[in-house]
């Protein structure tokens, strides 16, 4: 465990699978803060998050789980879940225990992800992800890694402006309207100049790109990003699970269009771009994602940090991430941290 992890676990909407990774009848398993979870598909299309471990002889669901219709029946002895988690028929045909239950967690499809709402101090949801109108927008696809950090440290990363130019090399950064918090979701508005390789043949060696990026909680951020001179458009998705044992799992998805010009991402068919842009688009995003690791996997979590200008808005988010702790967020700080 890192110093990363003198922070608390915050409660949010956490992400515990891919869409894509999800068809009908297919089982997986996932975890959150050492809660071992089943996340499963049923026949009719309804995804469900359920408490993993069997209430019969304690078989992991999520490893041995199966798909009959709207139920998920245990591959060990056969008992057999409905969607609501009471379990309604034994390997045996006989009498199910009627104390024998799965937990359901809650479920939120979206950014072609499934989220689990999770706090640690048992609350229900008093927020929501939004949904977006996905027509015209390539599949998302999505690559994920476990690091040993903590989820704030991620979602920081959106409103560090001064890492931008030392760890991945981009230009002229800087923020083009100033934060707005609203509930628990805080918008950032920045751009900047990068080199992109493979683009110098069509003389956009160097583009202007302008991020607008939504901070849903510190489990999920949603990076919409504009390159005007390519007629292209991206929607980037990082969404970061405390798994447990100060661990976590982080996802980075993508997914594209092109804009209404007549530039020369806007002017390819959708299936070129699916076919040819997106492979090169997410391997491009996991790069950068990956030039973070190094610091993520050793820094430690400063309470008291000592900003400087040209710092992004720090201190603003800290204080805006207070309300993800409830009474633990005394080990936050950011209090008297500026800007
Ligand atoms: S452990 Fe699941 S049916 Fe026995
Ligand atoms: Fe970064």
């Amino acid at each position: 465990m890192t110093e990363a992890w003198s922070l608390p676990v915050p409660k949010g909407w956490f992400r515990v699978a891919s869409l894509r990774d999800l068809p009908v009848g297919a089982v997986r398993p996932a975890r959150v803060d050492g809660h071992e979870l089943v996340v499963y598909r049923s026949a009719a299309g309804e995804v469900h998050v359920a408490s993993a471990w069997c209430p019969h002889l304690g078989a992991h669901l999520g490893h041995c789980g199966k798909v009959e219709g709207e139920r998920l029946r245990c591959g060990f002895h056969g008992m057999c879940f409905d969607r609501e988690g009471q379990c309604v028929e034994t390997g045996y045909n006989t009498r199910p225990p009627p104390t024998s239950k799965l937990r359901p967690w809650l479920v939120r499809e979206t950014f072609g992800q499934v989220f689990t709402w999770y706090d640690p101090a048992g609350s229900t949801p008093d927020w929501s992800l939004p949904t977006l109108d996905d027509a015209g927008w390539s599949t998302w696809r999505a690559t994920s890694w476990q690091l040993p950090t903590h989820p704030q440290d991620i979602a920081e990363n959106s409103v560090d402006l001064g890492h931008f130019s030392w760890v991945h090399g981009y230009d002229a950064v800087r923020a083009t309207r100033p934060p707005e918090a609203n509930g628990a979701c805080l918008s950032v508005w920045y751009e900047f100049e990068r080199a992109v390789p493979g683009l110098t043949s069509i003389g956009a060696a160097r583009l202007k790109i302008e991020i607008a990026a939504e901070v849903w909680g510190l489990g999920c951020t949603l990076v919409d990003v504009t390159v005007a001179s390519l007629g292209f458009r991206a929607r980037n998705l990082v969404a970061v699970t405390p798994t447990g044992g100060g661990e976590i799992d982080l996802c980075a998805a993508i997914s594209m269009r092109g804009d209404d010009s007549w530039r020369p991402v806007a002017l390819m068919p959708q299936v070129a771009i699916e076919t040819l842009l997106a492979p090169g688009a997410i391997a491009l995003y996991a790069h950068d994602v990956e030039q973070d690791f190094v610091y993520w996997k050793n820094k430690r979590y400063e309470s008291r940090p000592a900003l400087a200008d040209g710092d992004g808005p720090i201190g603003r988010y800290r204080r805006w991430a207070r309300q993800f702790y409830g009474d633990r967020a005394t080990a936050v700080g950011g209090d008297d941290a500026t800007p």
